[in-house]
């Protein structure tokens, strides 16, 4: 019998192209239905789902013999017709000649009925086998893919930034410390700071990889590591920033919605606000007036705080489109933002959070920097920061200052938004967080 493609090897999303041919597939059977004489096989191959039907008749005993014996996880080798699914349309399913047990799989732990996410999290490894995970990463993988095409377009560099840091980029409640050597070293909380002197030689960077958190808080929002995208641009101001923010989370959702409608319909996402997001300008507003509009809304605000989750959780419902809250009160950011005093006296700092509709809450920070020498120097003393440990940091003030902005989007944050799932920890492959920290 002749197989197509004889050259390479088939994968079950491109089984379209072979309609009315004999095929074969390497594979694991996620689950199977029987009835007398006839079984549906249900196959996965990584690149995506399909239904295989073997009927006795069709085929020899050994063939019959071994479709009966085969468990929940088995791999497999399957070779058969492709034939259009018989009521779904676009779909398409294999009509079995042969089948082999590659590998019988023992009894598999996870079954049809309904288990809670603490046995679904202890048993990540086999749990990445459901649909919900593979769509939700496959989404990351697009996110990926999109942040990394369009910085590629825009002209920057990855420069990447190191994990093993000497100091704190952001609360230095949150740092997880390392012996080095014998010296101690932290676990990078964000790339920033070396992006920061990176593009004094490039104009402009971008960086991807593991951050850490120490995070105390038992959210559906925080990870104790995470991947962070960090983007610095020189000569660069905070309405720059903006704009340059938008454009990214845009093409985001856009590349998203195109490339990952499969993904999407596997989590019965509803898509509209996403939409709606790709075709308005995001919302600009002051913090104080984000504060304001809480306020007349019946909120019990603190005008020199940060948002609370409940009030970023209402402008994201209000709005129903991204918000940058802009020029937090400085005393609540970092050390390393620009400030100015407003005319009430307050001092701010030229900074923006993003906050996503859809309970997304903060998917990016970021701000100018504080470009002067002396304002930050006096900023780290009165920080009580270790002074001669930021020296090298400080040189991107001495040797020719330019106005700097940059910001920093939370991988995880983006694909709980675009995916939908609850709880950020469905979005890494193995998630670390107070409680999850194994396998
Ligand atoms: O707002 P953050 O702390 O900003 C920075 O670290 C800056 N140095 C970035 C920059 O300007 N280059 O973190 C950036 C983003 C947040 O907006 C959020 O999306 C995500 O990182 N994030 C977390 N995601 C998951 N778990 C956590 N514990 C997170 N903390 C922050
Ligand atoms: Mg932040």
């Amino acid at each position: 019998m002749k197989l197509i493609p004889e050259d390479k090897k088939l994968y079950i999303k491109d089984l379209k192209d072979f309609v009315g041919k004999q095929v074969q597939l390497e594979c694991w059977m996620y689950n199977k239905r029987e009835s007398g004489k006839i079984s549906f096989l249900q196959l996965r191959d990584g690149s995506g789902f399909v239904q295989a039907v073997v009927e006795e008749k069709d085929v020899d005993s050994i063939t019959w013999d071994e479709t009966k014996k085969a468990t929940i996880e088995s791999s497999c080798i399957i070779t058969g017709e492709v034939v259009p699914h018989f009521k779904e349309k676009d779909k398409f399913e294999i009509r079995i000649s042969k089948f082999e047990i590659a590998q019988l799989a023992a009894e598999y732990p996870i079954g049809k009925k309904d288990h809670g996410p603490e046995f679904l999290f202890e048993n990540r490894d086999l749990y990445l086998r459901s649909k919900t995970p593979w769509a939700v990463l496959r989404i990351r993988n697009q996110v990926f893919l999109s942040i990394t095409n369009f910085f590629h377009e825009e002209g920057f560099l990855r420069g990447d930034t190191p994990i093993l840091q000497p100091t704190s980029c952001e609360d230095t409640t949150e740092l997880f410390e390392v012996d080095y050597y014998g010296t101690p070293m932290y676990l990078s909380q964000s790339g920033q700071l070396y992006s920061e002197a990176a593009i004094m030689s490039f104009g402009k960077v971008y960086d991807f990889g593991p951050v850490f958190r120490a995070e105390k808080s038992k959210t559906r929002n925080h990870l104790s590591e995470f991947w962070m995208m960090d983007a610095e641009m020189a000569f660069y101001d905070q309405d720059m920033n903006e704009d340059l923010q938008e454009r990214l989370v845009k093409r985001i959702l856009k590349d998203a919605l195109e490339n990952c409608k499969q993904e999407l319909e596997i989590l019965e996402r509803d898509t509209t606000i996403m939409e709606a997001c790709i075709a308005k300008p995001f919302k600009r507003m002051k913090h104080f007036e984000a504060k304001k509009e809480l306020e007349g809304d019946g909120f019990t605000v603190n005008y020199e705080d940060d948002m609370t989750t409940e009030e970023e959780i209402a402008l994201g419902n209000k709005y129903g489109i991204p918000v940058f809250i802009e020029d937090y009160p400085f005393e609540v950011k970092s050390f390393y933002m620009k400030s100015y005093v407003d005319e009430k006296g307050v001092k701010r700092a030229r900074c923006a959070d993003l906050i996503a509709p859809e309970e997304a809450r903060e998917i990016i920070g970021g701000s100018q920097r504080e470009d002067d020498y002396d304002v930050l120097l006096k900023e780290l003393k009165e920080r009580d920061y270790p002074v001669s440990d930021y020296e090298w940091y400080l040189n991107v003030r001495k040797y020719g200052s330019v106005a700097h902005a940059g910001f920093g989007i939370g991988m995880e944050r983006m694909v709980r938004w675009i995916s939908g799932v609850h709880h950020i920890r469905e979005t890494i492959p193995f998630p670390r967080t107070i409680v999850l920290n194994r396998p």
